[in-house]
């Protein structure tokens, strides 16, 4: 299965932070938030992904992340003109995508959680439909969001509603068949001039097609939308970071242990990293017993 990121937008909730600067290069903590992003795939198994954003950032991408070929991946490029919504992601990926189907996560998402790759990982053997994840908020309205039947199934999907029909937001990431791109292509935009990705879902939901995964507690989803919740996220990685002495999100590792790299590849990436506490931390692990945890 191949990944897509969104990775554009304007941002304008975070200016001035965000006004030169594309939202997910800013650092959460220790590494800029499109890390986080990316290890959310790669613990999923997905070594092949399309990062989408504006013309300006692109170039900036492909500075950082460069061709994946450092991390085992296929990293690919693509921009959005406009932020014209979500949903435009399966329309520029269409062909990135040569009719599979795909991870889709959106470039503003962290999720932490000790069993996020192997959830992921048994998620995408499912062949038809989507999967979408949804985890419980105090501020529901600020999302899109699941009404659920008494058994627990979905029957509706709403965007950010004034009167939330529960606590379940729809987190950023989708699994999508192979008609993902198809159903954006014929989205009309909402009220609020976007394409939506509660339509795509609910088009899913219609169909019978439509799988929920909610996360409890053992995971976080961690929001970046405001200067605090940033600040709070960038506290909460650095919390866990400080307290266990191992890094969230730390591309190299990852691949390392999902065996997209081999332990040569992965030395001469740590032995020739500069001494942040980053470059430290990629060295650290080549000592004797780190790489068993
Ligand atoms: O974070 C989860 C939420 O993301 C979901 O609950 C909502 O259903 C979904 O619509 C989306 O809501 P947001 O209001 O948070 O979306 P936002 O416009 O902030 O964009 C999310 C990310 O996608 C952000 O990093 C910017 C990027 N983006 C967004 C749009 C609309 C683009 O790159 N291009 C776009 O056209």
């Amino acid at each position: 299965m191949k990944g897509i990121i969104l990775a554009g937008g304007a941002g304008t909730r975070l200016h001035p932070a965000t006004r030169v600067i594309n939202k997910q290069l800013l650092p959460v903590y220790d590494k800029p938030m499109i890390y986080y992003v990316l290890s959310t795939l790669m613990l999923g198994g997905i070594r092949e992904v399309l990062i989408i954003t504006s013309p300006e950032a692109r170039p900036l991408y492909e500075e950082l992340l460069g061709d994946g070929a450092w991390l085992g991946m296929r990293l690919e490029y693509a921009t959005q003109a406009k932020p014209n919504g979500v949903p435009e992601a399966l329309i520029i990926g269409r062909e990135f995508l040569d009719g599979g189907p795909c991870a889709f996560i959106l470039g503003d998402n962290i999720f932490v959680g000790h069993m996020l790759g192997e959830m992921l990982e048994s998620v995408r053997q499912r062949d038809d439909g989507a999967t979408i994840f949804v985890c419980r908020v105090s501020d529901p309205e600020r999302y899109g969001v699941v009404d659920l039947d008494a058994d627990g199934n979905v029957v509706g999907v709403v965007e950010k509603p004034s009167a939330p029909p529960s606590n379940w937001a729809i987190t950023g990431l989708y699994i999508l068949d192979s008609k993902g791109s198809d159903i954006a292509q014929g989205l009309t935009p909402s009220a609020r001039g976007e394409l939506e990705m509660v339509d795509v879902i609910g088009d899913y939901m219609e169909r019978g097609a439509l799988s929920v995964e909610k996360l409890g507690r053992g995971y976080a989803w961690l929001d970046s939308g405001t200067h605090e919740s940033l600040l709070d996220a960038a506290q909460y990685i650095a919390t866990i970071e400080q307290r266990q002495g191992l890094k969230i999100a730390c591309l190299e590792e990852i691949a390392l242990r999902k065996g997209f790299i081999d332990l040569p590849a992965f030395k001469a990436l740590a032995e020739n990293y500069p001494a942040s506490s980053y470059g430290l931390y990629l060295r650290t692990l080549l000592e004797e017993g780190y790489l068993d945890v």
